[in-house]
């Protein structure tokens, strides 16, 4: 059973999601702490809900954002989390943590990266223009949003989009790829290889779409 350690800053549903995968046995991992750095976050009512340790740390407390990263490192370590999970973590994951966990971090971010990286990914994506979004789960490395990409998943934008309601088509999928690209990392079938996340065992239908979709 693979440890994880969720860090959340808010809503958490993606860490409902995560949650809701473990407890249906679809996803062979044990959430052993949610680490919030907002005392407020909807999150932390998620895990009393379902009998999961949290913490709330807040980085006022520390000297420095590196000092912030090595007390979430420590309590991490201290329950032997191997995968770390931002469900929603609004900070950039300083050294600390990135040296104790080389690629053992995941993030979920709403668009395709590398388009959109940092806040508010859904709005940009409007306010660009573009026709296609999505969400991304992906490695963390020491850039915001960059690490290698493990899954990713595509919607339409429609003409009359806002922010709210091309979040909501978004955050559906969401829900399914990062459950799912913690099960491949359980499973043992993720492999990085420089940028690229190889998965094992795995065949990609070759099919796409397109918005406004095109005479076939
Ligand atoms: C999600 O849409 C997630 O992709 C985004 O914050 C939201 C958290 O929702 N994360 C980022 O923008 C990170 N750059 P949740 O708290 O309900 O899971």
């Amino acid at each position: 059973m693979l440890k994880i350690g969720v860090l959340a800053s808010g809503r958490g549903s993606n860490f409902q999601a995560i949650i809701d995968e473990i407890e249906t046995e679809i996803l062979p991992a044990s959430i052993e702490i949610l680490i919030v750095d907002n005392p407020e976050a909807y999150a932390i009512e998620r895990a009393k809900k379902h009998g999961i340790a949290y913490l709330y740390i807040n980085p006022k407390n520390f000297p420095t954002k590196e000092a912030f990263y090595e007390k979430i490192r420590d309590e991490l370590l201290l329950r032997e989390v191997e995968l770390v999970i931002l469900a929603g973590f609004m900070r950039i994951v300083k050294k600390p943590l990135l040296d104790a966990f080389p690629n053992r971090i995941m993030n979920i971010h709403p668009a395709l990266l590398p388009s959109f990286p940092g806040l508010h990914g859904q709005k940009q994506a409007v306010d660009y223009g573009v026709r296609i979004s999505g969400c991304t789960v992906h490695f963390v490395d020491e850039s915001v949003d960059s690490g290698p990409v493990i899954i990713q998943a595509a919607v339409p934008v429609h003409p009359d989009d806002t922010e709210e309601t091309l979040s909501e088509r978004i955050l559906k999928l969401e829900h399914r790829i990062f459950p799912e690209a913690i099960r491949l990392y359980a499973e043992g079938r993720l492999k990085v290889e420089g940028r690229k996340v190889k998965i094992l065992n795995y065949k990609l239908p070759d099919t796409y779409f397109t918005n406004p979709e095109i005479r076939q």
